[in-house]
């Protein structure tokens, strides 16, 4: 594994300036408050706990960006604020999602068709999982659209050309007739965005929503949702594998591993001063960032098997420092310095 300590780079340094500049923000309840979730999928061989003990909040204005390898149980907690869990494996085992002040884990169905694409979207990696192809684009924000607000025929299509144009559709008036498969998958994903904000929600959840797509439309896409974050006080939590779009975006930074949170914390200690292995790990490339657009690093070994964790904290199997306390005990997610906490036994590391 990579230990060297990352240096600064541009990308950090504005993220630290950006860290520094929200600092100056009043206090106010956060949008949405994850407290202890833990949430588990059936299988085959029995049940298995994919996100443990999972808390962490976003803030209106603010962005939170989740990473950590594949498996790790980003997109099930998206999914769980959204109540959108695969049928019928996923559950909610324990735990509190307050989105405005309610807890989303009591509501019925029927309410939550009231909260999502209202008060919270979500936008996923591949645009044709929520668009349909036998509709047009127009057709299907429209019907977003009227999911939640009351309007006429013609206001509605005129704030549906006005959607497009926000998310850099060229010629609305023309495109919004025209069929998903009619588009290259950039414009698509801009579609999806449109739908998700059409109705101005609170909080977007975005699942790596921009991998699937070119450097240039990525940033774009990026730059769009920093705008909206910034002129709606729109709250983001943004699930990604690039580290120079955490750098660029994040206010806040949670490092999952095996279900787990294993480091969070303000993105500019997170950066310059990482306390958990794994985190470490993962920020290995950041001096390559320009080259390497960012990618997290490679860290030798795999992702535990979540039927059979192993024993004590789940990454000891991968990590150069285990000791023998290590393998068996969980350490807790304990405070490095005000906000910022790791769950290592070695922490803090400086
Ligand atoms: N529909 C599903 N059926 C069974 N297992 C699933 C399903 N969705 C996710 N999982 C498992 O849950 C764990 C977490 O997955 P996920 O949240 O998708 O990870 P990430 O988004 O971090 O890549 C993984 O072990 C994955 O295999
Ligand atoms: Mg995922």
């Amino acid at each position: 594994m990579n230990m060297v300590d990352p240096k600064p780079t541009a990308a950090i340094m504005a993220a630290e300036s950006a860290a520094m500049a929200s600092e100056a923000a009043p206090a106010e309840e956060p949008l949405l408050r994850v407290n202890r979730l833990r949430t588990s999928i059936a299988t085959e061989r029995g049940r298995m706990t994919v996100v443990n003990d999972v808390s962490f909040e976003v803030r209106a204005g603010r962005t939170l960006c989740i990473v950590g390898e594949s498996g790790c149980g980003k997109s099930i907690t998206s999914l769980s604020v959204m109540r959108l869990l695969p049928k019928p494996q996923g559950r909610i085992d324990a735990g509190n999602i307050t989105l405005l002040g309610r807890d989303l884990t009591t509501l019925t169905e029927h309410q939550m068709h009231a909260v999502r694409g209202h008060e919270v979207s979500i936008v996923f990696q591949e645009p044709m999982t929520a668009l349909n192809p036998v509709y047009t684009i127009g057709d299907q924000i429209t019907e977003a659209l009227l999911a939640h607000e009351r309007c006429g025929r013609h206001e509605a299509r005129s704030r549906v050309i006005a959607a497009l144009r926000e998310v850099g559709i060229p010629d609305p008036e023309r495109r919004i007739d025209t069929f998903p498969h009619e588009l290259s998958g950039g414009m698509r994903q801009r579609v999806v965005i449109a739908m998700a904000l059409i109705c101005r929600p609170k909080l977007l959840i975005a699942d790596e929503p921009t991998t699937a797509l070119d450097v240039t439309v990525q940033a774009q896409i990026l730059e769009l949702f920093r705008q909206l974050r910034d002129s709606h006080r729109m709250g983001l939590m943004l699930i990604t594998h690039d580290l120079g779009v955490v750098a660029e975006m994040a206010d806040d930074v949670m490092v999952m591993y095996a279900g787990r949170v294993v480091e969070s914390g303000p993105v500019a200690s997170i950066f310059n001063n990482p306390q958990h292995p794994y985190t470490i790990g993962l920020l290995g490339s950041l001096p390559k960032i320009t080259e390497r657009q960012g990618r997290l690093s490679i860290i030798p070994g795999t992702v535990p098997n979540l039927m059979a964790p192993p024993s004590g904290c789940c990454f000891h199997p991968r990590c150069p420092l285990s000791t023998e306390r290590c393998v068996a005990d969980a350490p807790p997610l304990a405070v490095v310095r005000g906000p910022h906490r790791s769950a290592c036994w070695l922490a803090p590391l400086d």
